[in-house]
This record gives C-alpha cells, sequence and structure tokens, in this order.
C-alpha cells in the first residue's frame, strides 16, 4: 500500500500524482469563515444541579443540534494533558517505520485495527490525501502494541470521552423531550461501538487539487474531534461550506451523526464535512466515534412518533449492517442515510 506520508516526504515532489487529483466543482463558491462561532455548550452545565441553567444548557444543545449539527463542548472533564498524549502518541504511532506499522495494515472492514490510506483503497477511484489509524476500542478494547505507551493512554482516553459520551447521550435524549435514559436504554449502550480514528494529512504540494476527506457525514451518534491546531475541517452550514479554524482551548468539537438522524426522526440532522489540505504543515485529527451497539437496529425513537402528526421517515437497520455500507462503499455526501430514507 503506498501511503501519502512517505509520498509527501519523497525528496522532488513538486506536484501530485494524477491518481490523487480530486474534480473539483468549479461552480462552487470557495469556503467562508463563519460570520458567528459555532454553538458553544458548557458539559459542565448539562450536568448541572441547577434545574434553571440546566434547562438553559439543555435548550442551547437542541439549537446547536437543530440548526447546526455541530458545536464545541467546554468543562467536559476530560484531562487537557491526556488530550494532548493522545496526540502525541498518534503522531508516535505515524513515526513507526513502514516495517513497523506493517503489521497493522488493514485488509479487511471489520479488522480491530486499521492502519490504511484514502478512505477505502479498495474502491477509491480517486485518492485522498490522507492516511488513517482506526481502532476500536468499545466495547472490546484494542490498541496496537506500539509506539510505547499508546496502550495506556488510549485507554485512559477511550474511558474518559465514553463518560461524556453518556453525558452527552443523556443531556441529547433529554433535549429531544424523552427520558435521559432512553437512547442508552434503546440503542443499547453499554455494548456501544466507539472507534478511535487518527487522520493524518501530510503537507501537499498542490493543496488545491487534492482532498483530505470528500464531503460526507458520519455513521453513528456523533463524533467527537481534536487537532493539533493545524486547520483544515470545513463544514456544510446552511448550504455553504464554511472554514472551522479557531475553536476554544481545551474543547471537543462534536457533529451528529447519521443514526441521531435516524433516532430523532430527522430533528437533528447529521452534518456534511469534509478536509482540506494545505501546502506546509501536516495536520492530525484525533476522532471518536460513538455509535449504538452493532448488533442495535436503529429505527426512529418510538415516542416521537404519531402515526398522522409525525411518521417515521427512515427504514430500522441494523447499525452493522449500516457501518458494512458505509465503511465497504464510496464515500459520498449522505448517500448512505438515503437508503434508509422513506
Ligand atoms: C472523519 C472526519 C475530519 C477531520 O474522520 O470522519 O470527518 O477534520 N475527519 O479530519
Ligand atoms: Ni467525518
Amino acid at each position: 500500500m503506498k501511503f501519502v506520508k512517505s509520498l509527501a516526504e519523497s525528496n522532488d515532489l513538486n506536484s501530485i500524482p494524477s491518481l490523487y487529483t480530486y474534480p473539483t466543482n468549479s461552480n462552487e463558491p470557495p469556503a467562508s469563515d463563519p460570520q458567528n462561532s459555532i454553538p458553544t455548550i458548557d458539559f459542565s452545565l448539562l450536568t448541572s444541579s441547577d434545574p434553571y441553567l440546566r434547562s438553559q444548557a439543555l435548550q442551547e444543545l437542541d439549537t446547536a443540534c437543530k440548526d447546526w449539527g455541530f458545536f464545541q463542548v467546554i468543562n467536559h472533564g476530560v484531562p487537557e494533558t491526556l488530550m494532548n498524549m493522545v496526540l502525541e502518541k498518534s503522531r508516535e504511532f505515524f513515526n513507526l517505520t513502514d516495517e513497523e506499522k506493517k503489521d497493522f495494515e488493514e485488509r479487511d472492514v471489520w479488522d480491530p485495527i486499521r492502519y490504511g490510506t484514502s478512505f477505502n483503497s479498495k474502491k477509491d477511484e480517486v485518492f485522498y490525501w490522507r492516511d488513517f489509524l482506526k481502532i476500536v476500542v468499545h466495547p472490546e478494547f484494542n490498541c496496537p502494541n506500539k509506539p510505547l505507551g499508546f496502550r495506556e493512554v488510549l485507554l485512559e482516553y477511550s474511558k474518559r470521552t465514553r463518560e461524556l459520551a453518556r453525558g452527552l447521550l443523556s443531556a441529547i435524549s433529554a433535549s429531544l423531550g424523552l427520558d435521559p435514559s432512553y437512547v442508552e436504554k434503546a440503542l443499547d449502550i453499554d455494548s456501544g461501538l466507539q472507534i478511535f480514528v487518527v487522520n493524518f494529512y501530510p503537507p501537499c504540494p498542490q493543496p488545491d487539487l487534492a482532498m483530505g476527506l470528500p464531503p460526507h457525514s458520519d455513521h453513528g451518534l456523533f463524533t467527537l474531534l481534536i487537532n493539533n491546531g493545524v486547520s483544515g475541517l470545513q463544514i456544510k452550514h446552511k448550504g455553504k461550506w464554511l472554514n472551522v479554524n479557531s475553536t476554544l482551548p481545551n474543547s471537543f468539537l462534536v457533529n451528529t451523526g447519521d443514526h441521531l438522524e435516524i433516532f430523532s426522526n430527522g430533528k437533528y440532522k447529521s452534518v456534511e464535512h469534509r478536509a482540506v489540505v494545505n501546502n506546509s504543515v501536516t495536520r492530525m485529527s484525533v476522532v471518536l466515534a460513538n455509535g449504538p451497539s452493532l448488533d442495535a437496529y436503529v429505527s426512529p425513537a418510538y415516542s416521537l412518533l404519531d402515526e398522522e402528526m409525525c411518521p417515521a421517515a427512515y427504514v430500522p437497520m441494523k447499525y452493522k449492517d449500516y457501518l458494512e455500507m458505509q465503511q465497504g462503499n464510496h464515500l459520498v455526501g449522505k448517500t448512505c442515510l438515503d437508503r434508509v430514507r422513506i
């Protein structure tokens, strides 16, 4: 497998191989900077014992999910040192020699540890300027045995982010007007799938011709993202691409996924996003996808439906089947979701 990291490191690379030329839509206006910053959710208020503060925070969460599908979370309880350590260990993984990384190269979408390039290199006609490492960390914890100390850091990180994810899920449940434990029970979150993903985008000599990750929405309920301070993430908001440049220090970016859209019967739509590349520095993002149990059938929450006023807008599908469909195909916008939409 040819990884972009080694390609980018070859001395005389001043143009990209044609395999990486991403067809651009020349009619599309360039991404712009958001006029108002993206919503901020204070996690400590969502769990506050003061009912007024709590309901106000839930209201803000509801608006953020409805209008944006994207927000930053502060006061989330995950130590900053741990977040930095995860970024550092992830970087160390990519700095291992090709020989050392070989054992982890992906063979199958169900491998619990997958080191690969582009999105689905067996199917992609155009390759994306991105290498990745994907690790299933829940319900079973996995981790490469290199670099030294990765395992301890990742185990702690997955535990701490899981607490955050569960807190957010019960808040989302409440902001949908459901019992706070509704989502957790309906989708068997005790056995919920958590996938840790490191995206590695090396400098690209022709960044305007290549794409790091094409427009897509994420599977699962929501995704937590941190990065190494280099921008490149763009989200689609009210039909336009926006740069996500500055985020608050020590915050997580959260974006809603396809299964939250299904579960909320379209009230909280999954948000489309993409990653562009630059010609000077490596960008790294560390992502945690939080999903239902693989065996859960995901359908709109029964309590939100009404045969006449609010019929189900999505057909039920087992999360495992959805994941297989998404990971085994091309990554194009929200086309996977279209297959379960009524
Ligand atoms: C993803 C993703 C964006 C980024 O991994 O699904 O959208 O900024 N990543 O790397
Ligand atoms: Ni994504």
